[in-house]
């Protein structure tokens, strides 16, 4: 059985007095055990916000960590910073970060295995460009990206990942893939999963969407048999909009 995840990722927003006062309102909400909820902050507010979350079953994750431990790397965050704040989940490779920042899959590939060996667990995303679309590229780009970024891992360690297929033209542009779209790519990556495990892991591993999630369209895109919940960036800055896809995930039983 598959429990959902909602995760929101915050990408480079909230001062610490806005993160704090963001987790606040989400404390307010309720949802029952049926459902993983998680805030990727940026690391200035981790701290802050880990104390604001408390008692509540809100998880904490990461948008981002180094693959070595200590030393000579500036403006770098390594995996033992963030289990000394209490981060449990690290997003790796967001388009933004390979678009923005050059990272390649040979980098995400090692902040992975690090990370996996820490006991965080990442949040691999993959996703094609629009113009990698309409050439239908689009299963090429997802294998390629899975394949490398997940080279040299075990079945054991594959399975305690979660991926998010965020198609880039989805993100932060309101347009998002249709339920259809992103269940179809979705299945192809637990085909994926599944050549590259034995086969049973494939169906154990959470794969969410992420790219334009909005209540509005959350009820569909968790209707689908292979979406395990969402990635959610512009949205989750919103109590009552991350609340709203949370709902709709709450009670889905997958698997
Ligand atoms: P939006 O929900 O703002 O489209 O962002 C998606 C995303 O990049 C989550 O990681």
């Amino acid at each position: 059985m598959r429990k959902p995840l909602i995760a929101g990722n915050w990408k480079m927003n909230n001062t610490c007095a806005q993160a704090v006062g963001l987790i606040e309102e989400l404390k307010k909400g309720h949802w029952g055990d049926e459902v993983e909820v998680a805030v990727c902050p940026p690391f200035t507010a981790l701290r802050d916000v880990k104390q604001a979350l408390g008692n509540s079953p809100i998880r904490l994750g990461a948008q981002n960590v180094y693959c070595e431990d200590a030393g000579a790397f500036t403006g770098e965050v390594s995996v033992p910073m963030l289990k000394e704040l209490g981060v449990e989940l690290v997003i790796l490779g967001h388009s933004e970060r390979r678009n923005v920042f050059g990272e390649t899959d040979g980098l995400v590939n090692k902040k992975a295995a690090k990370v996996l060996k820490s006991g965080m667990v990442p949040i691999l995303c993959v996703g094609e460009t629009l113009e990698e679309r309409e050439q239908d590229k689009t299963q090429d780009v997802v294998r390629r990206q899975i394949v490398q970024d997940l080279n040299g891992l075990t079945g054991e360690e594959i399975e305690k990942m979660v991926i998010a297929y965020e198609p880039i033209w989805a993100i932060g542009t309101g347009r998002s893939a249709t339920a259809a779209e992103a269940d179809r790519v979705i299945g192809y990556i637990r085909g994926i999963l599944e050549d590259l495990t034995d086969g049973r892991l494939a169906q154990t591993i959470r794969i969410l969407y992420g790219g334009s999630v909005k209540p509005g369209n959350a009820e569909a895109l968790f209707e689908m048999p292979h979406i395990d919940g969402a990635l959610v960036g512009g949205a989750s800055l919103k109590a009552n909009e991350f609340l709203g896809i949370i709902k709709y995930a709450a009670g889905k039983e997958i698997g």
